[in-house]
């Protein structure tokens, strides 16, 4: 697929933020471990959804999609306890039924997990975790495999909080009799979802949110009806949109708290930024300022908006430096940006971004999800066309990208084609 975009419009008007990508993933996963129907609302209907969808069908779960953003799971005694590898290769997140089917089946064959290719992405913290709880893993033909033989309640310290990782071992220890403790946890709004949705089954999660995270198992497992936090990378996304095309956005149904790191980068670079209760607005006032930047875990600044924020601070003046301290090779989007005319300098985890008056319109290449965000907004102020090609990349994590895009006057359209 194709996305053509048409530069050079200022962008106005509001934006409703669909649900989070990466908290719809987990608790699709983790509906694995319900007993009975659960129903999730505020679900994104975009591809990696849709992949994990078909992930709980093939281990015998049936799923149903009712109006636009509900989804009704119902998983019967009986569960598959491997998942495909044709599924299990298109994204990350199916390696978090590693930690759903430990600990409803006591077992698990995961193929090592696709996804972007941002970094080596490895499991060893997953692996770690669910061996200090009694299952016995290893790799066995490019697989994962995990079995219970002393399941006990442990002590667990993460060397790095790993989003994954800390899900993983959360949803794998609820069900194990005694106390686990994990130390060094991740703490992203995601993981707070993930607590919220096991102890509304019925789990007793205690701390999540913060590095330690407490879990006293129960037997099993019941059904609820569970709403998905707001996507706050889609909201930044279209909160730098307006800081890159010019104009005036307000993004509605977010978390605030969740964009706090981005609002005062915003800020940083000159954008005048207004929170509400439930709404963000981005004006662009004047020109834009350079800044630094450091990814970090949350509630650092989030590593899924650093492409994002390197188009922006192409138009930036003065010389930008961005650090991505969470993946080892996330700044591809840099040769992409550099064919619009960008002045980009990469050495080992560190970009150089010098600001360059304008950018123009290319055909450029999307290398994975945030990069051709990344590139969209690029060619929404870039002069002339700009044609993405691999932009269904881009549809995996963005709900209604295009029509969301055109309802605040940006010109895009996407085209099937090589
Ligand atoms: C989740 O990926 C998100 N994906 C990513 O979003 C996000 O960028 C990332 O968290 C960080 O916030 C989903 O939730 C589906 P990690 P995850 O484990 O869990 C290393 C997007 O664009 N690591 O926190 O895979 C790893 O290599 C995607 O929406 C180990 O070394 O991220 C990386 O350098 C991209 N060993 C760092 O930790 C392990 O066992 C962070 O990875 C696990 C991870």
């Amino acid at each position: 697929m194709k996305l053509i975009v048409e530069g050079g419009n200022s962008l106005h008007g509001r934006v409703r933020i669909s649900g989070a990508k990466n908290s719809a993933l987990v608790l699709i996963a983790a509906s694995a471990i319900a007993r009975g129907e659960v129903t999730l609302d505020n679900v994104p209907k975009i591809a990696d959804v849709e992949t994990q969808l078909e992930i709980i069908r093939a281990i015998g779960g049936r799923v149903e999609w009712q109006g636009e953003n509900t989804l009704r799971l119902a998983l019967p005694d009986e569960l598959e306890v491997a998942i495909p590898y044709q599924l299990a290769k298109k994204l990350r997140a199916s390696n978090l039924f590693l930690g759903a089917l430990a600990a409803r089946c006591g077992e698990a064959r995961i193929p090592l997990p696709g996804g972007c290719n941002i970094g080596s992405r490895p499991m060893d913290l997953h692996l770690k975790g669910l061996s200090l709880l009694g299952f016995d893993v290893g790799l066995d033909h490019g697989c994962i495999k995990a079995r219970a033989r002393r399941l006990k309640g442990s002590n667990i310290y993460l060397d790095f909080p790993s989003v994954g990782a800390t899900e993983n071992i959360m949803m794998a220890a609820v069900t194990i009799p005694g106390t686990t403790v994990l130390e060094n946890a991740a703490k992203e709004p995601e993981i707070v979802d993930l607590a919220s949705f096991l102890n509304a089954l019925g789990a007793k999660v205690r701390g999540a949110g913060t590095d330690l995270v407490k879990i006293e198992g129960v037997p099993e497992l019941g059904c609820t009806r569970f709403s998905v936090i707001p996507d706050r990378i889609e909201a930044g996304t279209y909160m730098i949109a307006a800081g890159i095309a010019g104009g005036e956005v307000t993004v509605e149904s977010v978390i605030v708290k969740h964009l706090q790191p981005l609002i005062a980068k915003l800020q940083d670079v000159g954008l005048e930024v207004d929170a509400g209760e439930e709404a963000i607005t981005v004006r662009r006032t004047g020109e834009l300022r350079a800044t630094e930047i450091k990814t970090l875990p949350y509630p650092g600044f989030p590593t899924d908006l650093q492409s994002p924020m390197m188009a922006l601070l192409c138009l930036a003046k003065g010389t930008s430096i961005i650090v991505e301290n969470v993946f080892e090779n996330r700044f591809q989007v840099a040769d992409e940006l550099k064919r619009m005319g960008a002045r980009i300098r990469v050495k080992g985890h560190t970009a150089v971004i010098e600001g360059v008056e304008r950018l123009l319109g290319a055909q450029i290449k999307a290398t994975d999800l945030r990069a051709g965000a990344a590139l969209m907004l690029a060619g929404l102020a870039a002069e002339g066309k700009t044609e993405i090609c691999q932009a269904e990349l881009i549809a995996r994590g963005y709900e209604k990208l295009e029509e969301k895009l055109t309802g605040i006057g940006a010109r895009v359209e996407s085209i099937q084609a090589p």
